[in-house]
């Protein structure tokens, strides 16, 4: 009887598999019903609008995460194959960033140096290394295994994967061979053999046997990736808005000037105010890590008093929602203003660190988790600015040809 009707077999089989995979997503996709529920969702699209929109981080945000956010200060969110707690509100910051017992570093529990700018300090900027970095960047982030990470584990089936993992294959090698050939140098020289940069901890503790071959390999590249790439978007900020802004310019540019000097000593540019305000204005307004979620809870937590987040949960924060919330910052929060962080170097310097500590300000992490670098990126970006002075006015149309 069947094969009279091959076409109504061929369609329940279809059907099958439709409803079979609908299921599959719903059931990967649900929100476990331990999540707190005193905090809104944001619908799973929105974390996967990257599949097929170009929309900028910062529109989605405005869009669809300022609002909730600034009410509630955290959500419940979709990323990296999961749902997980993000938070904007300083309170529930500060109690994340003091109790890492609880809210964990996840991956590598050691604490190991890391994110310092330009630390690996090679002697020869190798041109393979950078164009290897180029082309990592821009597949770690494809937003389908961005967002499903679990794809990853079926390279045999996407061969761009496969392809992704040769090339992360070959930039660690490239990696440690050009550090080791780096210490070896040194030491042949003998110097600097306890060196303080952070490839020399990590050398120490690899020969120390504190760390494995791989937390060692692993940790350059992260180094190496994270500085440069937020030292590249720190600079892309930096020339948007001197471009688009003259006014910002001009008064940085007298400041410069005023110095007299074409010869910066760091205590010279550590020394002019309004340069320093600025480049907190740029890190304020342009968060290099504007979104990180990388916490997981060792056991049931009430975040602030307030969330109850079961245990397991991975939870981050968003710098560009707490340094863009006018409950923070006041309602001319969106606005480049240099001068809201003070007008001398030393009440800068006192903004800096209570907005920090008080979670108000991130764009370096805080508390425990502080960048180690914070103090390296400043002073590379204050003696560029002060370089830059040398040069003409720089319109918009100039600032986008030094950014290609
Ligand atoms: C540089 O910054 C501008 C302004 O924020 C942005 O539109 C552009 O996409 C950025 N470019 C890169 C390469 O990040
Ligand atoms: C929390 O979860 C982790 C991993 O699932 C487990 O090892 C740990 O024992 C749990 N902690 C508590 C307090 O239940
Ligand atoms: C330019 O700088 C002025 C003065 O700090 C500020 O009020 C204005 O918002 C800035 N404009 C842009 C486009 O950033």
């Amino acid at each position: 009887m069947i094969e009279w009707f091959p076409e109504i077999n061929w369609m329940r089989s279809i059907l099958t598999l439709l409803i079979s995979t609908i299921l599959l997503l719903y059931w990967y996709t649900r929100i476990p019903s331990s999540m707190p529920r005193n905090i809104p969702t944001v619908p799973i699209y929105i974390s996967l609008l990257g599949l097929w929109s170009d929309m900028g981080q910062d529109t989605i945000y405005d869009r669809w995460l300022r609002q909730p956010l600034e009410t509630h200060g955290a959500v419940k969110i979709w990323f990296a194959g999961r749902w997980n707690v993000l938070a904007t509100r300083p309170r529930f910051l500060v109690d994340m960033f003091r109790h890492e017992d609880v809210y964990a570093k996840a991956g590598s529990q050691k604490k190991i140096p890391w994110s310092v700018i330009a630390a690996l300090a090679l002697e020869r900027p190798n041109q393979r290394l950078e164009e290897l970095q180029t082309i990592i960047k821009k597949t770690l982030f494809k937003p389908l295994f961005f967002n499903f990470p679990d794809l990853d584990r079926y390279p045999f089936l996407f061969r761009q994967r496969k392809a992704a993992f040769t090339i992360m294959q070959e930039f660690g090698d490239l990696l440690c061979t050009t550090v080791l050939q780096r210490t070896t140098h040194q030491k042949g020289t003998n110097q600097n053999p306890d060196g303080d940069q952070v490839v020399d901890y990590l050398d120490r503790a690899l020969k120390e046997n504190r760390i494995t071959e791989e937390q060692y390999r692993a940790n350059l590249k992260v180094t190496f990736l994270t500085a440069h790439e937020n030292a590249q978007q720190l600079l892309n900020s930096t020339f948007w808005v001197l471009g688009t802004n003259q006014s910002i310019q001009q008064k940085l540019r007298a400041e410069i000037l005023a110095t007299g000097t074409e010869n910066p000593t760091t205590d010279l540019v550590n020394s002019l105010p309004y340069l320093f305000a600025v480049i907190l204005e740029l890190l304020r307004l342009y968060p290099p890590v504007s979104q990180l979620i990388n916490r997981v809870t060792t056991s049931q937590s009430v975040l602030g008093g307030e969330i109850t987040i079961p245990n397991h949960t991975w939870v981050g924060w968003n710098a560009f929602g707490a340094h863009t919330d006018p409950n923070i910052w006041g309602n001319d929060c969106r606005e480049f203003i240099p001068e809201r962080w003070g007008s001398d170097v030393k009440s800068i310097q006192g903004a800096v660190r209570s907005k920090t500590t008080q979670c108000h300000f991130i764009a370096f992490n805080a508390h425990s988790r502080k960048c180690l670098g914070q103090g390296f990126a400043v002073l590379q970006v204050k003696i560029l600015l002060f370089e830059m002075e040398e040069w003409e006015d720089l319109s918009e149309v100039q600032c986008m040809v030094f950014l290609n």
